[in-house]
Order: structure tokens, then C-alpha cells, then sequence
């Protein structure tokens, strides 16, 4: 397994041969976000899938009316030549060592839409079947709009295991049917795909910019100001700024700012983001490189309901409400 992903490979469409995925049987493990989309681009493509699912699946229904065959996790497996496990990532162990592997045939392949789960799971992996990675780059309801539309998102491919000598092979094969060679592949590995995720997760996307948010919405509102406006500053406004990043990049964005706006952004967020939160971002990648924050995510046993239930939302959903009811008002 190479770890070289400084030189970026992207494979598209032309470069891309659907070959090594017709005419063999595919399970798709999970019919929700990546599960629904996968499966019905696959099928689009002129693939062969099948669906795996628990006993009382509440995703059942949906498989079967999107003209689906559905059988048992372990069933379904067993008769498959390639296998997509797209069940959520923290119930990933489990079904793995209890359904998957034991059921996965000699020589077909089994993969992965996240390599955390490989990379730092302790998966019982046997050498007698190739382990792959096919990462769509976001959600499925996207993945399968824009297949609809003739575009596609971008993919990451990778390889665990090659057993047979056609892991790559299958790996950019099935990125071609979800639609993603439209934009392109990109070559990688478990370890940079499963690291780069979870860092940009927990230090910007999901983690940095709602805590600063929520803490620039706090400082306002114990000075004085109300909650509804100190909202749309710190909260809702993040969408225009991230609009302008999205379509011109960082640079891009400053250019069309104002002055003002550029000036306070450059000579401040340098001074908040300065070598202590450095560290700390340094110490969230040292977490996940190590294993730590896999460990203990898969450890914790945390409801949705529990990991919320000692965040302080009321107030900014109040001035949230109060927001849109004083627009509502003047519509
Ligand atoms: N979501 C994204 O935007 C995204 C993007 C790229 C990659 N990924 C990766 O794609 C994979 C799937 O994520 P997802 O967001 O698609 O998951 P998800 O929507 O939460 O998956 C739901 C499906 O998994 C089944 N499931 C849930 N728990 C199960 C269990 N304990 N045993 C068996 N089946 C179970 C559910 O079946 P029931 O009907 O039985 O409840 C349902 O069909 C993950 O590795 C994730 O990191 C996700």
C-alpha cells in the first residue's frame, strides 16, 4: 500500500473502462444516504444490484418500490462478486465481523464510501478478497441529482488489498457507474482519505465553524445586542462568504468583499487564530492519525439526542425563530 498521495492522479470517463463491473452481481449493504443513491446510479449505469438488508429495516419499503431485489445482510453478501458496505460508519464493525466478511466470496471485492472503519476499525480482514475505496465527495441526494443531469461529483479511489490483481481496476470501474468519472477520480489512499475527512469535519466543517459561530453569537448578545441580528451577523451570513469560497476559492472572496470587511477579516483573524489554536488543531490531527478519536467515537455508545443534550442551542434557535418571524412579518 503506497502512501504517496502528494501527486495527485484523476482518472475521467475516457480514461475509465466499465469492463471489470458488467455483468457481475453487486451488493450494495444499506439503503440510506449513499446506499439509495449508489444502488440506483449503479442500476442506471447497466449493472446488476442487489440490496442487503437487516431483518426489521426501515429502509425495506424504499429498496423495493426503487425496483430493488432485497434479501438478508449475510444472504446477499454470499451471493455477490462485489460488495458495498454503506451502513453507518459507527455500525460498520459490527456488521462487518458478524455478516459481511464471513459471507464474502473467494476473489470478489468488498468496499468501503469512508476508509475509517479499515484504517483504524481492526477489521478481521481476510486475504481472499480485494479491499477497496470509492468515496463520492458528499451526499448521496447530490451524487444522484447530478448523475440525473449528466454531471457527477467527484470520487476518491483507493486500494487496501489487491488479491487478484484487479482491485484498481474495479475500484475507478464503479466510480465510472456512480456517475463520478463525469468529473473525475482521484487516486488516494485509506489512510489520507479517512484522516483528510475526519480533520476537515472536526477543525472547520462541523467542529470550528459552528463553535465560532455560536461563541462570535454569545459575545454580542452578553454585550447587549439583540439575538436576532447578532444571529444573522454570526450565523446566517456564513452562507454568502461560503457561496463566494465555493465559486472563487480564498482568494477569490477577499477580492469581492469590501475594504472594511477585508481589513478587520486580515489584521483579526490572524490574532484569533494564532499558534494556541494551532496547537490544538495539531492535536486533533495527532487524535486521529493515532486512532484515538476512532476508538473512542466507536466506543462511546452516544445517542444523537445525548451528544446534544449539553449544547447550549436554545438561545440561538430562539433568535433563529425571531429572525424569520421578523421577515415573515414584512413579507
Ligand atoms: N452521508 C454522506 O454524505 C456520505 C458521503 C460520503 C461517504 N459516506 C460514507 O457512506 C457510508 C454510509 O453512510 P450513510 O450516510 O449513507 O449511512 P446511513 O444513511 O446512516 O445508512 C442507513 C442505512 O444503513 C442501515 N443500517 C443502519 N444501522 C445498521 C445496522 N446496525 N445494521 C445493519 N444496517 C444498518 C439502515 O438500514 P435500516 O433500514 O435497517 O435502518 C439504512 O439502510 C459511511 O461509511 C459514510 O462515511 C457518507
Amino acid at each position: 500500500m503506497s502512501n504517496d498521495v502528494k501527486n495527485i492522479i484523476v482518472h475521467r470517463d475516457g480514461d475509465i473502462d466499465l469492463d471489470p463491473v458488467l455483468g457481475r452481481k453487486i451488493a450494495v449493504i444499506g439503503y440510506g444516504n449513499q446506499g439509495r443513491a449508489q444502488a440506483l446510479n449503479l442500476k442506471d449505469s447497466g449493472l446488476d444490484v442487489i440490496i442487503g438488508l437487516r431483518l426489521k429495516s426501515q429502509t425495506r419499503a424504499d429498496a423495493e418500490s426503487d425496483g430493488f431485489p432485497v434479501y438478508g445482510i449475510a444472504e446477499t453478501v454470499a451471493t455477490a462478486d462485489i460488495v458495498t458496505l454503506l451502513v453507518p460508519d459507527e455500525a460498520i464493525p459490527a456488521v462487518f465481523e458478524e455478516e459481511v466478511g464471513p459471507a464474502l466470496k473467494q476473489d470478489s471485492q468488498l468496499l468501503f464510501a469512508h476508509g475509517a472503519a479499515v484504517q483504524f476499525g481492526g477489521l478481521a480482514l481476510e486475504e481472499r478478497y480485494d479491499v477497496l475505496l470509492v468515496a463520492p465527495m458528499g451526499p448521496g441526494r447530490l451524487l444522484r441529482e447530478l448523475y440525473l443531469n449528466g454531471s457527477g461529483l467527484n470520487a476518491k479511489a483507493a486500494v487496501y488489498q489487491d488479491v487478484t490483481g484487479k482491485a484498481w481496476d474495479v475500484a475507478f470501474a464503479y466510480a465510472k457507474a456512480l456517475g463520478c468519472g463525469r468529473l473525475g477520480v482521484i487516486k488516494t489512499t485509506f489512510e489520507a482519505e479517512a484522516v483528510m475527512d475526519l480533520f476537515g469535519e472536526q477543525a472547520v466543517l462541523c467542529g470550528g465553524i459552528p463553535a465560532l459561530a455560536e461563541a462570535a453569537f454569545n459575545t454580542l448578545v452578553e454585550a447587549g445586542y439583540p439575538p436576532a441580528l447578532a444571529y444573522v451577523e454570526c450565523v446566517r451570513e456564513i452562507k454568502y462568504i461560503a457561496d463566494l469560497l465555493f465559486e472563487y476559492g480564498l482568494s477569490g472572496m477577499r477580492e469581492r468583499i469590501s475594504y472594511t470587511a477585508l481589513y478587520g477579516g486580515v489584521t483579526r483573524g490572524s490574532r484569533l487564530i494564532d499558534e494556541r489554536i494551532k496547537n490544538r488543531l495539531a492535536e486533533l490531527l495527532k487524535e486521529i492519525r493515532g486512532g484515538e478519536f476512532y476508538a473512542e467515537f466507536t466506543d462511546s455508545g452516544k445517542t444523537r439526542a445525548e451528544l446534544l443534550e449539553n449544547l447550549e442551542n436554545e438561545r440561538i434557535e430562539k433568535a433563529r425563530v425571531e429572525y424569520e418571524s421578523i421577515c415573515s412579518a414584512q413579507e
